[in-house]
């Protein structure tokens, strides 16, 4: 899909669709502010969110259809209404058949982060989860353009990079995990880090047994699909002014039956999105590439598939951490925070000063937040609340956790430093606790995405399956810097 900005007056643009943002309690200005008037005063069109109204051959307008899509409350509309409300609005066009639309953007929301915003919403609501479809008829319509009015270049720009990266962390995450196993996830890095000049080296696990990444191996051995490390790294071009080095590590676990402690059946399919926070990396990365921060950035994504094949770790089995301490798997489901362990050790060697994981780690964090905030654990509130605002920024809704030190007793092992499992209970917080115990004194940051990583269903938005969330949070993070 192309996009792009509409230099032409609203009333001179030829499209399918002009779409106004119409605001509860009075109709948008412009050429057909009376035509506009006439809806509201009818009762038709009220401007509440995710309302919307089709007006053909509109008097005054060169385009095929005036379109309204509710805002909501106008005092109430941020970057992250506008965001869903362009892709919502290109969703339901494109399911009527239409092929390109044009944005109208009107004061105060033109900023570049509105602009963004909007581009991203688009380019998010074009995506669908069609590769494997073979029937050109039965796959979904497609936008061919669409077109800000009112918006920025630098604004669309960013918004382009931002979304088709993170249209790319989706693409990844909604792999079936038989076209996705380690060994391709790191070949898509590589292709990706040449595409945008990044820098990117693959540990394969002969590196990682001399190491001594137990963890990590403990979890990968049950699999014939041999793991890998990724490690992509941004240098800023200017020398930078500041001596921090941010870490993002991504849970990339590319499949997870559980291991020997295995899933129940049903509903196991979804685990292939068990890599969304190792997907959300390599986005952010290609998006850094190409925004620049002025901070150095190295992403890590330690990549496993979890397999109760015949060399399996069993529960039980104690394994020895890069860090240098031992670990009792009493469960293998609980693997991601075995991985990740390896990975932010690794992070801190090759010089990493602030780390931030994101990883679909507990089932308990979807019971506690459901599927509309991230879940955010700390060992550093300061860091922590700069992450937040990124968050916010973005539209990613985060919630920050407990970390209190009792906690961690849950955690106490009768024949190791620790076990990798605390029981029932607060289980995102002791799988949270868990990792802490690996990150030294470094601010840190653990993201829990299991439950926004993916959609059961369609929003009106946005398509079924994975949503790339985290990333864009990771990127603002680095630019905020
Ligand atoms: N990948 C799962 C967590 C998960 C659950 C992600 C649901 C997405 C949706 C993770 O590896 C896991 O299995 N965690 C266990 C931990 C338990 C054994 C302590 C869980 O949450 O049940
Ligand atoms: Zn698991
Ligand atoms: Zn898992």
């Amino acid at each position: 899909m192309e996009v792009r900005l509409e230099r032409n007056a609203l009333a001179q643009v030829e499209a399918d669709a002009v779409v106004q943002v119409g605001f509860e309690g009075g109709p948008p200005e412009g050429p057909c502010a009376d035509l506009v008037k006439e809806l509201y005063d009818a009762g038709e069109f009220s401007g509440k969110s995710s309302e919307i109204a089709i007006l053909h051959r509109p008097a005054g307008l060169k385009a095929k259809r005036l379109v309204l899509v509710g805002g909501g409350k106008r005092d109430k509309f941020d970057s992250a209404e506008l965001r869903k409300l362009s892709g919502a609005a290109l969703r339901s066009l494109k399911a009527k058949g239409l092929h390109n639309m044009v944005l109208v953007l009107e004061e105060p929301f033109r900023s570049d982060d509105f602009a963004a915003a909007a581009a991203e919403g688009a380019i998010l609501g074009e995506m669908e989860a069609d590769r494997y479809k073979t029937d050109p008829k039965k796959n979904d319509k497609h936008m061919d353009s669409f077109a800000l009015l009112g918006a920025s270049e630098a604004g669309l720009a960013r918004g382009r990079i931002l979304a088709e990266s993170q249209n790319f962390s989706r693409g990844l995450a909604n792999e079936p995990a038989n076209a996705l196993t380690p060994t391709l996830l790191a070949d898509r890095a590589r292709q990706m880090a040449s595409e945008v000049g990044l820098d990117c080296e693959v540990l394969e696990q002969d590196r990682m047994r001399q190491l001594g990444m137990g963890a990590l191996l403990g979890v990968a051995q049950g699999s014939a699909e041999p793991p890998a490390l990724i490690v992509l790294r941004y240098q800023p071009a200017k020398a930078p002014s500041t001596k921090d080095h941010l870490g993002l590590v991504g849970k990339g676990v590319t499949f997870d039956t559980g291991g020997i402690s295995i899933k129940p059946a049903e509903g196991m399919e979804k685990m292939r999105y068990d890599m969304s926070g190792g997907a959300a990396v390599l986005g952010a990365m290609r998006a850094i590439a190409q925004l620049k921060p002025a901070i150095p950035v190295t992403g890590i994504i330690p990549a496993v598939e979890n397999m109760p094949g015949s060399k399996a770790q069993r529960p039980g089995d104690i394994v020895t951490a890069l860090s240098g301490k031992t670990v009792e798997v009493l469960n293998t489901d609980a693997e991601g925070r075995l991985i990740l362990i390896d990975a932010l050790t690794y992070a801190q060697r090759l010089g990493c000063t602030h780390l931030v994981d994101a990883a679909t780690l507990t089932g308990a964090i979807v019971v506690a937040l459901g599927n509309i905030n991230i879940g955010a654990f700390t060992n550093n509130d300061d860091f922590c609340k700069k992450l937040l605002a990124a968050a916010k920024a973005e539209g990613e809704k985060t919630w920050q956790m407990p970390m209190d030190e009792e906690y961690k007793e849950l955690l106490k092992s009768s024949f190791a430093d620790l076990q990798n499992i605390g029981g029932r209970s607060g289980g995102s917080i002791t799988a949270a606790m868990f990792i802490r115990d690996f990150v030294g004194d470094l601010p840190w940051v653990h993201l829990d995405i299991a439950g926004t990583a993916w959609l059961d269903d369609a929003k009106p938005f946005m398509a079924k399956g994975a949503t790339g969330v985290g990333l864009r949070t990771f990127v603002r993070l680095a630019e905020s810097w």
